[in-house]
């Protein structure tokens, strides 16, 4: 077996990933124009792409051919299910923020009614894609079971009801956990689980990549704070200082930057260590793991 290089797949599969947007998202030449330029400004153009990187990671663990038009289509749902709570987190009766991958948020660039529909239209274009996949039934009706329940009120959605609830006032640890599980973990869990359903795991690898997939995601939302605090809105792409300029409760506010980082750097661990019994086919995922925790470093 050749040396995995985590470089080449990095570039391979987010070039898989930009070529399955642009195929999967309706051209601006649609009716309504604006809205469908509108979707494609936000899902296109900037984004690390993690999360469809780990559906592609995860679709690897399989044992037989990798399953890739189920991959590919559940690598586009999941962004364009993030991209909209991107949207609508930007928006200014969230966190009001006018920076978003290094470019005008979308109701800067748009309007906040487009952004609004983009965000809808968004939602329900990821589970469009996901019923269209040219694949099993059972794998699509599953895939599409386990991103409506992360999306929702007991996942993103409903985490980020908590974080605007939250404002100004002292979660404590458990509180802040349970919170970044859900407005974060629940989306970067899902796209691992996606890239585990299509590689057809059985319930046993599903329940060891979930423990992967929880360190990492909360590690994902603790770094997320850290870099708020410690970068400077260039590198971010977004604007930097968010957190305390909204005096919103985040592990650097609660526990420290030392100790955020500190965790952040366990929860890397318990990430990988959890990987073991899938041998050299998780070593992506190993990678991301490292890449995540290290970004901004
Ligand atoms: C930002 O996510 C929002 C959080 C959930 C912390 P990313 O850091 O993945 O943002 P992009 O997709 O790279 O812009
Ligand atoms: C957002 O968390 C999580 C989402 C569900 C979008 P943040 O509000 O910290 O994300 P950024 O820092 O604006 O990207
Ligand atoms: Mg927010
Ligand atoms: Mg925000
Ligand atoms: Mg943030």
């Amino acid at each position: 077996m050749p040396v995995f290089q985590f470089q080449d797949w990095i570039t391979a599969h987010s070039e898989r990933t930009e070529s399955a947007l642009d195929r999967l998202l309706d051209s601006a030449q649609t009716i309504p124009n604006r809205l469908h330029e509108a979707m494609r400004y936000a899902a296109q153009g900037g984004g690390k792409r993690i999360r469809p990187l780990l559906v592609y990671a995860a679709g690897q663990l399989g044992d037989h051919k990798e399953n890739s038009d189920a991959l590919d289509a559940a690598a586009v749902a999941i962004e364009c299910i993030h991209a909209y709570s991107l949207v609508h987190d930007d928006l200014p009766c969230m966190d009001d923020d006018d920076l978003r991958r290094g470019r005008p948020t979308v109701h800067k660039a748009f309007d906040e009614a487009t952004a609004l529909l983009v965000g809808d239209a968004l939602q329900t274009r990821a589970f469009e894609v996901l019923a269209n996949a040219r694949c099993d039934a059972n794998i699509r009706l599953r895939m599409i079971a386990v991103l409506a329940s992360a999306s929702g009120s007991r996942g993103m959605a409903g985490g980020q009801a908590i974080d605007l609830e939250s404002v100004g006032k002292k979660l404590d640890l458990v509180g802040l956990q349970q919170m970044h599980a859900m407005k974060t973990g629940a989306l970067l869990s899902c796209a691992v689980e996606l890239g585990g359903i299509a590689a057809n795991l059985d319930a046993d690898q599903l329940a060891q990549l979930q423990k992967y997939s929880t360190a990492l995601g909360l590690a994902f939302q603790i770094v997320d704070d850290v870099l708020d605090a410690t970068a400077d809105s260039q590198t971010l792409g977004k604007t930097a200082g968010k957190d305390a300029a909204n005096d919103k409760p985040t592990y650097v506010t609660l526990m420290g930057l030392d100790y955020a980082q500190q965790q952040a750097k366990e929860l890397q661990e318990t990430a990988i260590t959890s990987l073991d019994g899938f041998g050299e086919k998780a070593q992506a995922l190993k990678d991301l793991a490292l890449l995540v925790v290290n970004r901004g470093k």
